[in-house]
């Protein structure tokens, strides 16, 4: 009976305690490459800490959002980031943002967050905006036309764009979850990059032909 109870008690015990979850830490940008000596040059994942006696209100504060940046460029768009990089309060917060110009018909192109998700709400004009699903989900496009106030969801990864389906500018403000969100514009990583990929494998990935991939590389 004692011995019964012990093995009840213990169960009941094993079921209570909490779960042990052990993880990786979230990367904070791009790569952090592991060196063995602090003498080769040290970078966290993420930024170094000011000394909390040295920390004021202007470390939480950045002004300017209110600026419209320059859309006269080839994609008619611009976006204006508050991140780590430009506003260290952030650092560790895991949360970021921009503001988004669309000349007219100007689009934010198809890019991807590798670190967050982004939630975006329209203050001028009306959008055409979406996001691509996964390979394994099957490539799904989920588009949306927004106006003035209406929200969107992009999941954390997922290839997403902007269009400004009107004949004057528009404006979005998108919040992050990431304090250092990163971005991979599609096009320009593709046929951008530095140096190029061989046209060869870009013209089979892309079914298209060689010559027709130089010329996009020629353009990046
Ligand atoms: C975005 O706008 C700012 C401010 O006008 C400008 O300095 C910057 O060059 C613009 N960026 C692009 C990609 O056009």
């Amino acid at each position: 009976m004692k011995i019964l109870f012990f093995i009840a008690a213990l169960s009941l015990l094993a079921l209570t305690l909490p779960l042990a979850i052990a993880s990786d830490p979230s990367p904070l940008q791009d790569f952090c490459v592991g060196v063995n000596s602090p003498a080769a040059g040290v970078f966290v994942n993420g930024k170094f800490c000011k000394d909390p006696r040295a920390v004021s209100g202007d470390d939480f504060f950045f002004s300017g959002l209110n600026r419209a940046g320059n859309t006269n460029n080839g994609v008619g768009s611009n976006v204006t980031a508050v991140n780590v990089n430009n506003l260290g309060g952030l650092n560790t917060l895991g949360i970021s943002l921009v503001r988004i110009d669309y000349g007219p018909n100007g689009q934010n192109p198809p890019h991807t967050h590798p670190r967050a998700t982004e939630v975006l709400v329209v203050q001028q004009g009306t959008l055409l905006v979406g996001f691509i699903s996964s390979n394994q989900d099957g490539n799904r496009l989920f588009a949306k036309t927004l106006n003035v106030g209406d929200v969107f969801v992009f999941p954390v990864g997922l290839i997403h764009f902007q269009f400004n389906l009107g004949q004057t500018p528009a404006v979005a403000i998108a919040a992050l979850s990431s304090q250092n969100p990163g971005v991979i514009t599609v096009a320009n990583s593709i046929f951008g990059s530095s140096p190029d990929i061989d046209a060869n494998v870009l013209a089979r990935a892309f079914q298209m032909d060689v010559n027709a991939v130089r010329n996009l590389q020629g353009r990046f």
